[in-house]
């Protein structure tokens, strides 16, 4: 007698969400300030073990640097072009640095309308004036620029400053700002003895008011891009992500789901490619997984990570769309035990789902090492896009990769299977404006730590030990607010 398909529906398999799930209480034998909420993937320390979502309405460089300032990390979207990409990936690479290498530049025969459209685009506040041999013969800055338009249509070396206060390659942090400081200047140009720029310090990037930062080796904040699987047909194309690549460090494979043969071999032919390590993602079970670790042959010291997840996102509809999914708490589950069985030092970071502070901890004991989420963000000042007001209530539009609205530049098709239009994998909306992030993050940690105390874990390597327990359905009733008349 068969019994495959009544096997299969009656299956006792739970499809568990944070929801269904509770951490049982533990025992704490530490002080609160002792517990330690940073965690890693490959070579990268994060302070704050939270990445924002690489979506256009929650991840460009602003929402990147705030992140990586304090100690998380934003992955940039990749719904624009290349240009808009190496655009993003070098504001983020110079916002912080010790030493600028790239330095923005204008040439002395200028006209200064130029020098101001190229700072306001961007956004900096003063140029290196080089000759034609790339010697430097002045600084001009923001507070160079005339207020006439008529003024602006003369030449840079017009109105630079020449006295050009500098410092030898090679020079020491203290040197530095102690120059700085005697000079009350903020930019400090690198010049050799030929008298070539090499370099630029200046005051902001010396300045240690972002101790948890998250950094290269050499103090540049961490940059994060999403990319498609698919290796670029043209020779161009693939130029144009070399140079991208130049300052990211690590690419976040970018499709729904990852578990197919073409992305897999697309990605392989990337990670050969290109020089900065990669996350790979999104998948939702142990197979894949496993099968990924094995037999995909990745190189080991560019496959840091797997992202996990399908589904489960506040804007995703692919469950709905197409009958498959795997829930972020689910999937963290399966790949954990996946990456324990097969390989370790590869990093999980469980992706969407989240609502409250209270579902972090639980991913963390289901096994990732860092979250990912796009809602908790796309409110704040620091996500693309105008802050709206509907019914008096400020707001901001959050809308799903694939929704029809953002699969409509056509540059993100194929993070879904078919490219399909009408068949969206996601939706569109308003998220009630949050100010500015880092309130979000100080509730976001601040649930993490007393979630870790409460289960007794110091670290987040402790919390993957902690207990789980399902809630019965009629018990997650209980688990919120209930039986008050009202709320005041
Ligand atoms: P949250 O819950 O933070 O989830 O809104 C963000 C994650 O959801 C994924 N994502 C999508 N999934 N359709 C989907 O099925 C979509 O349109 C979509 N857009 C984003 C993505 O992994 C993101 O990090």
């Amino acid at each position: 007698m068969t019994d495959y398909f009544r096997k299969k529906v009656h299956s006792t398999k739970l499809i568990a969400t944070f929801d269904d799930a509770l951490i049982l209480p533990g025992y704490t034998d530490f002080n609160p300030n002792e517990v330690d909420i940073s965690s890693s993937i490959g070579k990268y320390q994060f302070n704050l073990p939270v990445m924002s979502a690489a979506m256009d309405t929650v991840t460009e460089e602003e929402m990147a640097i705030k992140i990586a300032l304090y100690g998380g990390l934003g992955v940039l979207h990749r719904n624009c072009s290349y240009e808009k990409q190496l655009k993003m990936v070098r504001h983020v690479k110079r916002a912080r640095s010790f030493v600028i290498d790239d330095v923005a530049t204008i040439k002395l025969n200028e006209r200064v309308s130029k020098a101001k459209l190229f700072m306001e685009t961007y956004k900096i506040s003063g140029l290196v004036v080089v000759n034609d041999d790339n010697k430097v013969c002045g600084i001009f800055t923001k507070r160079d620029i005339p207020y006439s338009e008529e003024d602006c249509k003369k030449l840079v070396k017009d109105y630079m400053t020449k006295d050009v206060i500098s410092i030898k390659p090679g020079a020491s942090r203290e040197e530095a700002l102690k120059i700085l400081f005697e000079n009350r200047i903020e930019k400090l140009p690198i010049i050799e003895e030929n008298g070539q720029l090499q370099g630029l310090i200046t005051t902001k990037d010396l300045k240690p008011e972002f101790s948890l930062a998250s950094k290269d080796e050499e103090g540049r904040l961490l940059c994060a891009l999403a990319i498609s699987p698919k290796y670029p047909e043209t020779s161009e194309a693939i130029n144009k992500l070399k140079e991208i690549d130049k300052f990211v460090d690590i690419f976040f494979v970018d499709v729904a789901d990852f578990y197919k043969k073409d992305d897999i071999e697309g990605t392989k032919k990337l990670m050969d490619t290109l020089e900065a390590e990669f996350v790979i993602g999104n998948i939702g079970t142990y197979e894949a997984a496993e099968f990924i670790i094995t037999k995909c042959d990745y190189q080991a010291e560019k496959f840091i990570g797997i992202k996990v997840g399908m589904g489960s996102g506040s804007i995703c509809t692919t469950s709905i769309q197409t009958g498959v999914g795997a829930p972020t708490f689910y999937a963290t589950a399966q790949v954990a035990d996946a990456i324990a069985d097969y390989d370790p030092k590869i990093g999980l970071i469980a992706d969407g789902g989240f609502k409250n502070p209270g579902d972090l901890p639980k991913a963390f004991a289901a096994g990732a090492d860092l979250i990912m989420s796009g809602h908790i963000f796309a409110g704040s000042t620091e996500s693309p896009g105008f802050i709206d007001t509907i019914q008096g209530r400020k707001v901001k539009v959050y809308r799903g990769m694939g929704s029809t609205e953002a699969r409509s530049s056509g540059l993100i098709s194929d993070r879904y299977s078919i490219d399909s239009i009408t068949l969206a994998e996601g939706v569109s909306g308003y998220l009630p404006y949050v100010g500015d992030i880092e309130a979000v993050l100080t509730t976001l940690e601040d649930g993490l730590r007393n979630g870790m105390i409460y289960a007794g874990a110091k670290t987040i390597k402790d919390m993957k030990k902690a207990p789980i327990g399902i809630v019965s359905v009629v018990g997650q009733r209980e688990q919120g607010p209930h039986d008050l008349f009202g709320r005041y």
